[in-house]
């Protein structure tokens, strides 16, 4: 993570910098916004924020927590009734009604779809390209993979970092012009900031984080956060 230069070559550009950002207490409460509290999701987190924790462990990390999320962001979907025989008789069972669908936004979303496969592991993969352009923090997509047929009751976006929003923001842009009749986004880190801007731009949807953090700072990254969870999953430094 270095300052970029614009361009034309011209001075670093520093796009947050003097942007007003909210508090964290600020936006801890919004409607519809949940932030995981469950102990081992922190242990987990504490690893994977570390800075000596290497790609492997790293993408291995982002896979549990994805799965501990997918738990928590599936528990109100809906059921219905179906009759089984289990070999001492039948019964009335319960089964997911409809289908199931998780659009990993590339890169970094990868670690945590394969999380969601883990947990449901019939979701469909819708895959999109989001990238974010370093000078403009301006969401850039590059890539789209989704099905025109729709048969799902619930999509998830999923993205580990939530920062000035942009890019959850143009994501759940892309899903609701394919009327899934609802939609979520499931990240690990946000920033108050993009919180703020993901929920009032979609205040129909429900939020899943596993943390808040502080700030961002002045080339957008999250404070504390992890540095870059593409190039950490990935490698690519
Ligand atoms: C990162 C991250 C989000 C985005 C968050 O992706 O995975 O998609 O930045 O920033 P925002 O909230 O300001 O839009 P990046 O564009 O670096 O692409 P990558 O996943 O390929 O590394
Ligand atoms: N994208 C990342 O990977 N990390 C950040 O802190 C912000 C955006």
């Amino acid at each position: 993570m270095t300052e970029t230069t614009t361009s034309s070559g011209g001075p670093p550009s520093l796009p947050m910098q003097g942007v007003p950002q909210p508090r964290r207490d600020e936006v801890l409460h919004l409607p519809r916004v949940h932030i995981s509290s469950h102990p081992v999701m922190r242990h987990k987190l504490t690893a994977l924020r570390d800075k000596n924790t290497q790609p492997p462990e790293f993408y291995r990390l982002v896979k549990e927590i994805g799965a501990l999320l997918a738990y928590e962001a599936t528990a109100s979907l809906a059921l219905e009734r179906c009759s089984i025989e289990t070999p001492m008789g039948p019964m009335v069972g319960e089964r997911l009604a409809g289908g199931i669908g998780v659009t990993p936004v590339l890169r970094a979303g990868l670690g945590l779809a394969e999380g969601f496969r883990e947990v449901i592991p019939d979701v469909q993969v819708w895959h999109l390209g989001l990238r974010r352009d370093e000078q403009t923090l301006r969401a850039m997509e590059y890539y789209n993979r989704l099905p025109h047929k729709v048969d799902l009751q619930v999509c998830y976006a999923v993205d580990p970092m939530l920062a000035t929003g942009g890019s959850a923001i143009d994501a759940i842009n892309v899903l609701k012009r394919r009327g899934i009749p609802r939609l979520c986004y499931v990240g690990i880190i946000a920033a108050p900031y993009g919180l703020l801007k993901l929920s009032q731009t979609h205040p129909d949807i429900d939020i899943y984080i596993a943390a808040l953090d502080e700030s961002l700072n002045d080339v957008g990254y999250i404070l504390p956060g992890l540095g870059d969870a593409g190039d950490r999953q990935f490698g690519t430094y």
